[in-house]
């Protein structure tokens, strides 16, 4: 007799339980696996994934990333500790019941090469017994979800699509039972930077639709950066040397092994993660084109100012007039005929990121670049102090208390990502240490 209870007792009956399941929390408890006597592959790992979070696992290579992920699935189990999916021990879960509801995704999709691609995806709906127009139906939902039409994909085999169609397909195969869990093992490692930021970019946006919980292993800092709502940066045996947001392990790396990881220039990597809308602008002044001119002269003076932007009656930029542009000059603002080097040529909006920023600040005749709002509007601008400002601040606002798990016993081997030694920006550079104010941040 089933016992009856509250809460389900089965990841099927979690699936169940709504139509579109969102993710639920993983818990690895004390997680220890031996292969036979050498040191263990993962030791003592103790981690909580948050519910319809992606948490990437970084670390270099055989430091026991792919087998703390499949000791989730039960491909592999630990030698001891618990691990609870949703609450539920998976021990007590049949294990292929548990990976029905799991779904994996590997390293060149991992896709049966004699079976269409129709048939790949429908495994795991077929083994759950589904009829063949429910099962049909969902194969074609799942091609378009991962942007492939399924006219002309559903029947083709695993050779005759592209890497990066094989991989989409791995990921519609996963996700063909809507399993609340995704295990992802570098799944994007064998392909081309463009098709792989294609694919990164597909997975957000599948995210932000499903709010799956999402382990996704990586070796590329980059990747983990732009995937991970947060990142564990692994040592040896699983060893949690650092867990927390991209912003925090960014703003304040754990030790030198995690600063040497991201590669050095953690301050131009902040710079990507940051938007434009949630620094502190710069302000300049501001002109109307029915402005009068004399006026204009006294306000620039006023502020010690060289130029003004000069806006349309929609508040939107239309140019920079300057000092020399207004002397001798009177009348409206507008009427003025327009100066050299006054043009506009970028605007950034608020979206953009500092990084977008800086790379129009390089670009741009003037060390000041405007920012639009919604509609358009001017709401302020960026300078380079603007940005080493924002750095400082993240930084600041991350330090103290330092999130996430942190030991600091033994230093693992140097990972073999490839990546420069740490060459550090000094983007922060010192001076400068007052925190900026918060007057006409919009
Ligand atoms: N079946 C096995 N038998 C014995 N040792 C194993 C087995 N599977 C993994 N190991 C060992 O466990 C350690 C961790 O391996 P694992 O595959 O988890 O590393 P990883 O972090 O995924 O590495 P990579 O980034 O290269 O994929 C390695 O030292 C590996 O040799
Ligand atoms: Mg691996």
């Amino acid at each position: 007799m089933p016992e009856t209870t509250d809460h389900p007792q089965s990841l099927a009956a979690l699936a169940a339980d709504g139509g579109g399941t969102a993710g639920v929390p993983i818990e690895l408890i004390g997680v220890t696996k031996r292969f036979g006597s050498a040191a263990p592959a993962v030791d003592d790992l103790t981690m909580t994934i948050p519910a319809g979070e992606i948490v990437v696992l970084l670390g270099a290579s055989g430091c026991g990333k792919t087998t703390t992920m499949r000791m989730i699935n039960r491909l592999i189990e630990p030698t001891s500790g618990r691990i609870l999916i949703g609450g539920l021990d998976a021990r007590a879960q049949q294990p292929d019941e548990l990976r029905r509801h799991i779904g994996y995704v590997i390293q060149q999709a991992g896709l049966f090469p004699h079976m269409t691609v129709a048939g790949n995806i429908a495994q795991v709906p077929m083994m759950l017994g589904w009829d063949r127009r429910r099962t049909a139906r969902r194969v074609d939902e799942l091609l378009d979800l991962v942007g492939l039409a399924p006219g002309e994909y559903r029947d083709r085999y695993p050779r005759q699509l592209s890497g990066g169609q094989q991989q989409r397909v791995g990921v519609a195969r996963a996700l063909a039972a809507d399993p609340p869990v995704l295990l992802m093992d570098e799944p994007f490692g064998a392909l081309d930077p463009i098709t792989r930021e294609n694919l990164q970019e597909e997975l957000l946006r599948l995210q932000g639709e499903l709010s799956k919980t999402i382990v996704f292993v990586t070796h590329d800092v980059d990747e983990a950066l732009r995937l991970g709502d947060r990142i564990a940066i692994l040592g040896a045996g699983s060893r949690i040397v650092q867990y927390g947001t991209p912003e925090e392990i960014l703003a304040d790396p754990a030790d030198a092994h995690v600063e040497q990881f991201l590669g050095g220039r953690s301050a131009m990597k902040l710079l990507g993660l940051t938007r434009v809308r949630d620094v502190v602008l710069d302000d300049q002044v501001r002109a109307g084109t029915g402005d009068d001119v004399a006026g204009l002269r006294h306000r620039l003076r006023d502020a010690g100012a060289e130029w003004a932007i000069v806006l349309d009656e929609n508040d939107r930029p239309i140019r920079w007039v300057g000092r020399a542009d207004l002397d001798g000059g009177s009348g409206p603002v507008g009427a003025l005929p327009p100066g050299p080097d006054g043009r506009i040529d970028t605007v950034l909006s608020a979206g953009s990121t500092l990084q977008e920023a800086v790379e129009a600040l390089l670009n741009a005749d003037r060390e000041v670049v405007p920012v639009a709002g919604a509609h358009g509007g001017y709401v302020g601008a960026v300078t380079l102090t603007t940005v080493r400002q924002a750095v400082q601040e993240v930084r600041e606002r991350r330090r103290p208390p330092r999130p996430g798990r942190t030991t600091a016993a033994g230093t693992p081997p140097a990972p073999d990502t490839g990546a420069p030694s740490a060459d550090s920006v000094a983007l922060a550079a010192a001076g400068e240490a007052d925190g900026p104010d918060r007057a006409d941040a919009r």
